[in-house]
């Protein structure tokens, strides 16, 4: 497939530029009046149209892309889109004025969640996160990470678990899963930390092995969650079985959560609503990303992360969408970067590498996906006709996406 008249290509990022640190954030190379060549499900080529070579200009199979800009797809690297059923009942509680841990406290959330994913059937939550998928990967998400944490029990985390890998062999997008049974202690174990831990470490996690169900292990780091000795355990556990952690940190209060996850070389630490001056410094020399989820703080109304304080200290920042039934019911990643601009305070180019190249990065695939490189995956989105770059963040709540194209290939859901 041949695009041509690409009023811009965005991301066109040397391909052995794997992830943007601090004020590489801004550099976000467009060529404009562009084609590309997709083959084989890759980038085959791209260039200019004023030197577009001859035998490709007549090939077939082509796009004009005239006034458009093409993307490369949005990695959403932290979502929760495996789950029974909504929350709406708690979207009145949460406007009446009680906040997220009140809820929580009262038997809402998680454990709310964790009581109707029991009951559900695997049939029915693959039927149900698939819409969510499509929805999404309508909306410009060309991979995902998936995590489950509703399940809280052997049984049910194994079933979320095989969910998500139901959906890794059936969509057409790449897809990470990872293991978040430590997202809240059930009922049985309200009293009996200890217990949850050794199931979580002597049984789940040989079963989760097993059947190679995950790439990562995620743990919600916070008070009245679990603690940091605690995440230290459950993460060395992981490691064990070659999981990588990827942490909830710092979303309440800041709990430690940052520390604990770069020593424990986590892929990223997520949330980061909480920060201090020892959670800059210590991101400001690591590896692990610092992944935003500014449409959880718009939904909660908690605080928005201290986007440009990690750009400064030279961090690595990926934002993602957090989709849930709990903090953040939406998987629009458009809308993310709206809000990275408005509420985080990154320019456009920085919000659309987040969302890009570092997203890709926060699921390690940067190799294969995030910016448009000559051997990458050919997933990516073809914008309605837009003035500028900066109109797709500035139209908040749209989707400017009218054309997604995975493995090089037209998706039509
Ligand atoms: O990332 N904070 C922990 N987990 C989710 C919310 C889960 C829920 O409320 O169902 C989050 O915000
Ligand atoms: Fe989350």
């Amino acid at each position: 497939m041949l695009i041509t008249n690409i009023k811009g290509l965005v991301g066109v990022h040397p391909k052995e530029k794997l992830s943007l640190r601090g004020q590489e954030l801004a550099d976000l190379p467009v060529l404009e009046d562009a084609w590309i060549l997709l083959e084989d499900g890759l980038i085959k080529d791209f260039g200019t149209m004023d030197s577009i070579p001859a035998q490709i200009s007549t090939l077939p199979s082509q796009i004009s892309a005239k006034g458009r800009y093409v993307f490369p797809s949005w990695c959403d690297s932290h979502t929760h889109i495996v789950f029974a059923a909504p929350r709406e009942e708690e979207f009145a509680l949460k406007i009446a004025g009680k906040s997220y841990e009140e809820i929580a406290a009262a038997g809402g959330g998680i454990l709310n969640s964790a009581r109707k994913l029991q009951d559900a059937s695997e049939d029915d939550l693959f039927e149900s996160a698939s819409a969510r998928l499509r929805d999404m990967i309508k909306k410009g998400t060309g991979a995902v990470e998936i995590k489950s944490g509703y399940g809280l029990s052997v049984a049910s985390e194994l079933k979320m678990l095989r969910v998500i890998q139901r959906l890794k062999q059936t969509f057409p997008i790449p897809i990470k899963a990872t293991l978040l049974a430590a997202h809240a202690y059930p009922q049985a174990y309200k009293n009996d930390h200890t217990g949850y831990i050794r199931l979580i470490t002597e049984e789940l996690l040989p079963a989760v092995a097993k059947e190679n169900l995950a790439n990562y292990m995620d743990v919600f780091c916070e008070q009245g969650f679990f603690s940091i000795s605690e995440t230290d355990e459950l993460l060395s556990a992981g490691a064990q079985y070659g999981l990588k952690p990827k942490i909830h940190a710092n979303q309440l209060s800041v709990s430690g959560g940052v520390q604990i996850g770069v020593q424990h070389h986590a892929v990223s630490v997520d949330h980061l609503e909480e920060t201090d001056g020892s959670v800059l410094a210590c991101l400001s020399s690591s590896d692990t990303i610092a992944t935003l989820l500014p449409s959880c703080s718009f939904y909660l109304g908690i605080p928005f992360a201290n986007a440009r304080g990690l750009v400064n200290a030279n961090a690595i920042v990926a934002l993602a969408s957090d989709y849930n039934p709990g903090s953040t019911p939406s998987g629009n990643m458009n809308f993310v970067v709206s809000l990275g601009c408005i509420k985080l305070k990154l320019q456009p180019q920085e919000a659309i590498n987040a969302c890009t190249l570092n997203g890709a990065a926060a699921m390690e695939m940067s190799h294969e996906l995030g910016s448009i490189a000559i051997g990458k995956r050919a997933n990516l989105f073809i914008t309605r006709p837009m003035p500028s770059l900066a109109f797709l963040p500035y139209s908040f709540g749209q989707s400017q996406v009218e054309t997604v194209i995975l493995n090089g290939e037209v998706y039509h859901g």
